[in-house]
């Protein structure tokens, strides 16, 4: 037995490839500007990587939507189905959420549209209105070509979902023709949006400065709203001045644009997902990839020997064994205190780490999640010099965000170091955009059909 000998210099220095300079993020901040000029132009949208699909909302909720609505949301870590009532002074929402089996997450879409008609059945006989004919928004969080507020072509899937037969068809339709195998429901699907549209929607129905959602979940996206002038592909001729734009840039450095800041970590997290090569950026950010990349930076360390005494465990070896939320607890312990980190690493079987071995872990853990708030920041900065208000609210959703103890910090103080001066902007915390976003897009659709009628 040796003296314990202190890694943490090395480590720091092993872990400066995650640092990036202000340099290095205007940088990044060039090139996605470009490429989300490049999504919202006429001749270049075809070949664009961050596609800037255009959501078909122009009007944002004014405060006065009322009904009760029901809503689906597909995409996060869970599948939800929700009842909401809109009402004069409360919003009151019950929800039920439902497992999507891996199986049926890379089976067939039928088996998928099956299986979510399934749910909302139930659902509906559980709160008593099974007979009703209900208002229907869904939220459907991957990239959605759309033709319109209830027709979007599924162009990838994303976050490891796979099903077949879906890529190159309308959702909207293949939720109804699940439906319509049953035969016993009858609804009027009224809208599909994102979830990143959905938790703008619901911010802007409090706060009308609201004009940017974000979400820092199991994926990232960011939507905002733009001129409908500037939005070349949109042939709904002239209409109303502006259109909720989904940006759709976890796409960004599906081309490479990354590259010159990509780590052999990401480059391992990339080549065993199940979509190499696409999503590059949301996987330097997002809750699927965060506890992986930790972890892959913690065994290349415990193979040079600078973590654990070179011993790992069986676990820790195993990819996806070190989750995400793994990080914000780790990073919740305060500083000197390691109560957190040593639970989670008890945990993965390497209780024999030393102090010295859990401030490591912990660099690590600030390394990759500030880089992370970083990346986001960046984005940000890009829309809102883009957008040029005097004053944006960006709303926010999504466990990374929610759950991380530094990343809001990390991200205000970025943000206000990109941004032109004399743009001032508010980070806020959405309460569910996905589910309360679903329920306005079809409270909206309905007043407009009224209004026409
Ligand atoms: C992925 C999806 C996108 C979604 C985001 C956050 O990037 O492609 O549509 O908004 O995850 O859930």
């Amino acid at each position: 037995m040796g003296m314990a000998i202190n890694n943490l210099p090395q480590i720091r220095e092993e872990c400066e490839i995650f640092q990036w300079s202000d340099k290095q993020l205007r940088e990044v901040m060039v090139r996605l500007h470009s490429a989300i000029e490049k999504g919202l132009g006429r001749d270049t949208h075809e070949s664009s990587i961050v596609k800037c699909w255009l959501s078909y909302i122009q009007d944002l909720p004014n405060g006065k939507e009322r009904g009760k609505f029901l809503a689906l949301d597909l995409g996060g870590t869970n599948f939800r189905v929700l009842i909401i009532n809109l009402g004069d002074n409360h919003f009151d929402m019950q929800s039920k959420i439902y497992a999507i089996p891996q199986h049926i997450m890379t089976g067939t879409g039928i088996a998928l549209f099956d299986h979510i008609a399934e749910c909302l059945a139930n659902f509906m006989k559980e709160h008593g209105v099974y007979e009703e004919r209900l208002a229907l928004g869904f939220t459907f969080s991957f990239p959605l070509k759309q033709l319109g507020l209830t027709k979007g072509i599924l162009q990838r899937w994303t976050k490891g979902f796979s099903c077949s037969g879906v890529v190159g068809t309308d959702v909207v339709q293949g939720l109804k023709d699940a439906i319509a195998r049953r035969g016993d429901l009858s609804l009027s699907v009224m809208g599909i949006l994102n979830d990143a549209t959905g938790t703008l929607l619901s911010c802007a129905h409090k706060e009308r400065h609201c004009k940017i959602g974000l979400i820092i979940g199991t994926g990232s996206n960011a939507c905002y709203v733009e001129k409908t002038e500037a939005c070349e592909t949109f042939e709904g001729g002239l209409s109303k001045q502006d259109m909720v734009v989904n940006t759709e840039w976890g796409a960004f450095g599906d081309d490479g644009a990354l590259d010159f800041v990509r780590t052999e970590f990401d480059r391992e997290i990339d080549q065993h997902s199940v979509n190499p090569g696409k999503q590059i950026q949301e996987k330097m950010i997002s809750g699927m990839y965060l506890g992986e990349l930790v972890r892959l930076a913690l065994v290349k360390f415990t193979r040079m020997g600078l973590l654990f005494g070179g011993r790992g465990s069986d676990l820790f070896f195993q990819r996806g064994s070190f989750y995400t939320k793994y990080v914000s607890e780790i990073e919740s312990d305060k500083p000197g205190d390691f109560t957190s980190c040593m639970e989670v690493l008890e945990e993965l079987g390497l209780s024999h780490a030393t102090e010295a071995d859990m401030a490591g872990v912990r660099h690590v853990c600030e390394c990759v999640s500030r880089r992370a708030a970083h990346l986001v920041s960046a984005g940000l900065a890009v829309l809102l010099n883009k957008m040029g208000e005097p004053r944006v609210t960006v709303g926010i959703d999504g466990s990374v965000y929610r759950f991380h103890p530094h990343f809001h910090a990390l991200m205000c103080e970025k943000i206000a170091q990109l941004i032109r001066p004399g743009l001032q902007f508010d980070l806020m915390l959405s309460e569910d955009g996905s589910g309360r976003g679903a329920a306005l897009v079809a409270a909206v659709a309905c007043r407009e059909i009224q209004k026409a009628t």
